[in-house]
Parts: C-alpha cells; structure tokens; sequence
C-alpha cells in the first residue's frame, strides 16, 4: 500500500472530485479525514470507505473560517496523531462578470478558493514540521487560472492565485521535506458548485471525452506518492489537453 500509515485530509471531500479523491488515497492505505461544511456529504463519503475495508474520519469545517481551520487542524491531529497529506480541494465559483459580482460575492469566492488554502497549508505545515516527518501538499487550481473568462470574475482570480501560492508554498516548505504541487483540472464530472453530471456537456479536448472525478484523483495520487518526489511547485495539467489548444484550431 504506497499509503500506509499515513494520514491525508481532503477539504470538500462531501462529493465529487474530494470524494473520489478521498476515496483513491483510502484505498491505496490512508487514513482519511473528510473534511466538508456539508455535515452528511462527508459522513456519507466517510462512512463508504469505511464500508469498504478503509479508515475514515468526516470533520465538519468551513474552510472560509481561519478559526474553523485552526479547530480542524487540532481534531484531526488529535484523532489520528499525525497529518501527511493536504489536499487543498474545496472552491466556489461565481460565475458573473466584474460589473454584477458584488464585494461580499468577490470576498466568498477568494476566502474558499484562495486564502483557505493559504491557510490550511500553513496549520498543517506546522503541525507536519511539529511530527518531523515532512509531507506533501496538493492545491486544486483549475483552467480558469490560466484564462481569463467573460463570467467567473472571483474564480478566475482565485485560481490563479493557487498557481502561484503553490510556488512560494514549495520553496518555503521544501527545507522542511514538505512538497507542494498542483493539479489544473478541465470540465471533470459536474460544474463545480453543481451535483449533477450532465454527459452531454461539451468539451473541447483532446481525449475526447468529458473528464471523471477518478483522473483528477489520479494525479493526486501521484503527487502524493513516492513516485513523484523529484516534483516540486509544480502544476500538473489533467485537462484532456484543452489548453494544448489555440482556440479555433480544432
Ligand atoms: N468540476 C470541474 O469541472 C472542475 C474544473 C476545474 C477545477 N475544479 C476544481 O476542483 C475542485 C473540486 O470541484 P468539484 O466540481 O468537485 O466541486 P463541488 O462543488 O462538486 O464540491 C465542492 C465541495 O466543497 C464543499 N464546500 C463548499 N464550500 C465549502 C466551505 N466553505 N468549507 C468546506 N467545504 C466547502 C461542498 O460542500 C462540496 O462538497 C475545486 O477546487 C474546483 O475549483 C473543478
């Protein structure tokens, strides 16, 4: 189990991509905690890998409170005495251009997808240094952080802003045998903020077919295992090969 004994959180983990990467790295011997503000989502995620044989823990935590974080450090520390593995999953989208997206709208949006990032690292880092047996962090980006977008104006920003705190993250963290990277998904199994998986979605990829929750955890294996430890500040495109593409000439 390339895994074992080791401890991941996964923030957003209630459903879709946090779950199937929740999911993965249990199967692959971690023990989970399953971190969503949606109470049932992630007892129902946590309670699934625990029916099929893993080890999993929900912690209700809202990743837009630095004092819900620093709670949710210290219970999952105390629950299973250790923290390996950060996977920074949880967003929002606001899907409106600059002109309708009011301040507060704007403040959600970068206080889920970009400071509960920033800050989840940082607990979890120290509590890592505090262990002394290093770890590994992986930050969800997305396309829209290499793209700006006629919609989606907080969102756009906020992933951008992933990209490159994973950078700072890396170096900083490095001395202390703690590797950051992240993945930039495309269009993978429903919109973000949406439950429901529509396979007529269009996409404009190279594979040719939409993206499921499973390639995206994937790749988080991989930037969580061994196997990746010559990779660092990285950020690993899992996106069909859509940015590959100069628009229009497909
Ligand atoms: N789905 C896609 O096509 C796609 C594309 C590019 C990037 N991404 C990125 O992948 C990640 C997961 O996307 P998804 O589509 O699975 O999202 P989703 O909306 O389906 O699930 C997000 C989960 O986060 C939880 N959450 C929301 N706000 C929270 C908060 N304040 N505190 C704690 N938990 C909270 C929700 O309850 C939900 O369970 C996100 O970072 C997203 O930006 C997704």
């Amino acid at each position: 189990m390339k895994l074992a004994n080791q401890v991941a959180i996964v923030t957003g983990a209630g459903r879709n991509i946090g779950e199937d990467v929740s999911k993965l790295l249990a199967r692959n011997g971690a023990t989970i905690a399953v971190v969503d503000l949606d109470k049932a989502r992630g007892e129902k995620v946590a309670a699934d890998i625990v029916a099929s044989g893993g080890k999993a823990q929900a912690f209700v935590c809202d990743v837009s409170s630095e004092d819900d974080i620093v709670k949710c450090v210290k219970d999952v520390s105390d629950a299973f005495g250790r923290i390996d593995i950060l996977v920074n999953n949880a967003a929002i989208s606001d899907n409106k251009n600059m002109f309708d997206i009011t301040t507060a709208e704007w403040n959600k949006v970068l206080a889920i997808t970009l400071t509960a990032p920033f800050l989840l690292t940082k607990y979890v880092a120290k509590a890592m240094i505090a262990n002394g047996h290093g770890g590994k962090v992986v930050n969800v980006s997305s396309t829209s952080g290499y793209y700006g977008r006629d919609r989606a104006t907080a969102y756009t920003a906020a992933k951008g802003g992933v990209v490159n705190l994973t950078k700072s993250q890396a170096i900083q963290l490095a001395p202390h045998k703690i590797r950051v990277n992240a993945v930039v998904p495309n269009k993978i199994g429903s919109p973000v903020g949406k439950d429901e998986f529509d396979p007529t979605r269009p996409v404009l990829n190279l594979v040719g077919r939409p993206g499921v929750p499973d390639d995206l955890a994937n790749a988080v294996l991989f930037l969580v295992s061994d196997e990746s430890s010559f990779i660092v500040g990285t950020a690993l495109f899992v996106d069909g090969g859509c940015t590959t593409m100069m628009p229009g000439s497909a």
